[in-house]
């Protein structure tokens, strides 16, 4: 079927800078300090390092063998690998169902992503200096209020996106990831050192790291799978795909131990980064997403050489979605490529449109369309417009039914012999125990968590 050989990456570190640049994203630096805030702190943050090391790196271990044991793109290598079984049909679902979460994950972060880029051009231009108290609320209200600025940013978010992937891994993703990855790691490292001069370091410590179990219940659990999941790019092809550039010689085990300790770092160093000015400033923990937008203004506004550090960190949230953003949109164009219907460009430019519709909705649902809620018919989702639809499906519950599919498929399907090879561990207690985690602990957790998530008045 394949009519494309497959580039490769040039080597792990390129697909390690990738493969990270996919995991810290917006997930990282906007959403765990929200999170991590709204369930009271420690307890939420051992819970989640828990899930990270018992699941994550596993399931990162199990898609990237996935993508990589044949070489090809996500629909392909579930087909392939379960030839001649007789479930091979319901596999060939698993892999487009892999591949239309990201494409559904894409609708709602593009406008986001829009959102970081409008706020470097407002920091740039002076719009976020001399504000008075409240004024930083006024200032996203607008913007979430004005369908053109909103379509404006995401559109640009697209553009940069679709330009990338065009240009092929080596010299799109590839280039893309050398030059933002390390400004990335640069900028974040500069905002830490200079909250650590500037106080509240002891109170963020407490905060995140002292645990009050009382608050950990079936809900948390959830939520710190789904962000960890979400955080460690799982259950949405795009390790999959990744791993289908990844060459023979590279050690799966390794890059996913490399990818989910850079992700958790940059997470929690993100927290060390935003809590300390908070706290110095004796602002409140507001949570949601205007801990970034709102309350973060009125203090770069306010402190010493604020203008330099407030464009700095929107950069660093502008950079961190766009790798991601890259990896979320490779694996709908690494199978249209393959497959023969479209020339790589030629894909990037439909799947672009494609999703700048998708996304167009999403930003028309912050303002016009607010009250067009398609799905009302379900207590659940009775208030929820098409962002809220888009993230609550396709990042809560289909990365999760998605890393569910990798870990059964792999772990009880495909021939054991296959992944003996490619993991490269040796038949040693380290590749019995990956095994064993997939086949007897993901399925049960993560089917409980699928059934709970069901449970909340989805059916
Ligand atoms: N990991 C990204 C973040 O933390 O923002 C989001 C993401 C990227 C999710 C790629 C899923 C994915 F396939």
């Amino acid at each position: 079927m394949s009519h494309v050989v497959q580039e490769k990456w040039s080597s792990g570190t390129a697909f390690l800078l990738a493969a990270i640049g996919s995991a810290v994203g917006l997930g990282n630096i906007y959403r765990f300090p929200y999170v991590v805030g709204e369930n009271g702190g420690g307890a939420f943050v051992l819970l989640y390092l828990g899930i990270v090391i018992v699941f994550g790196i596993p399931l990162v271990m199990t898609e990237l063998t996935i993508g990589r044991r044949r070489q090809v793109p996500p629909i392909t290598a579930y087909t392939q690998l379960s030839e001649g079984k007789k479930s091979q049909p319901f596999w060939i679902f698993a892999g487009y169902s892999s591949v239309i979460t990201p494409l559904g994950i894409l609708g709602f972060y593009f406008v986001i992503a829009g959102w970081t880029l409008n706020y470097v051009f407002k920091i740039l231009t002076g719009k976020l200096s001399n504000l008075a108290e409240g004024d930083t609320q006024a200032v996203f209200a607008d913007m979430m209020a004005s369908p053109g600025t909103l379509i404006f940013w995401m559109t640009l978010s697209v553009i940069i996106t679709a330009f990338i992937i065009s240009r092929g891994i080596k010299a799109g993703l590839e280039k893309a990831v050398n030059i933002l990855m390390p400004m990335l790691f640069v900028i974040l490292l500069s905002l830490v050192a200079y909250s650590a001069f500037n106080g509240g370091m002891a109170e963020t410590f407490e905060f995140m790291f002292t645990p009050d179990f009382e608050k950990i219940n079936m809900k948390t659990l959830l939520e710190a799978t789904g962000q960890a999941f979400f955080s460690l790019s799982l259950g949405s092809a795009t390790m999959l795909v990744y791993g289908s550039y990844l060459p023979k010689e590279v050690s799966i085990p390794k890059m996913a131990c490399g990818v989910a300790f850079a992700d958790t770092f940059v997470a929690l160093v993100s927290g060390f980064a935003i809590f300390p000015i908070i706290f110095t400033n004796g602002m409140e923990l507001n949570s949601g997403p205007g801990l970034v937008f709102e309350t973060l203004p009125v203090i770069f506004d306010q402190m010493p050489f604020g203008n330099v550090f407030g464009i700095m960190f929107f950069l660093l949230l502008a950079f961190a979605a766009i790798t991601s953003t890259i990896s979320l949109f490779e694996p709908a164009v690494s199978n249209l490529e393959e497959r023969g219907i479209f020339t790589r460009r030629k894909a990037s430019l439909v799947v672009g449109i494609g999703l700048w519709c998708l996304a167009a909705l999403s930003a028309l649902s912050l303002n016009v369309l607010s009250d067009w809620h398609p799905l009302a018919f379900n207590s659940t989702l009775e208030n929820k417009n098409i962002m809220d639809l888009l993230e609550y499906l396709s990042a809560n519950g289909m990365m999760l039914v998605n890393a569910l599919f990798a870990a059964i498929f792999l772990g009880w399907i495909v021939n054991r012999k296959e992944s003996l090879e490619e993991l490269g561990l040796g038949d040693s207690w380290l590749f019995k125990f990956w095994r064993s985690i997939i086949k007897y602990v993901v399925p049960p957790i993560v089917g409980y968590l699928i059934i709970d998530f069901l449970g909340y008045g989805l059916i």
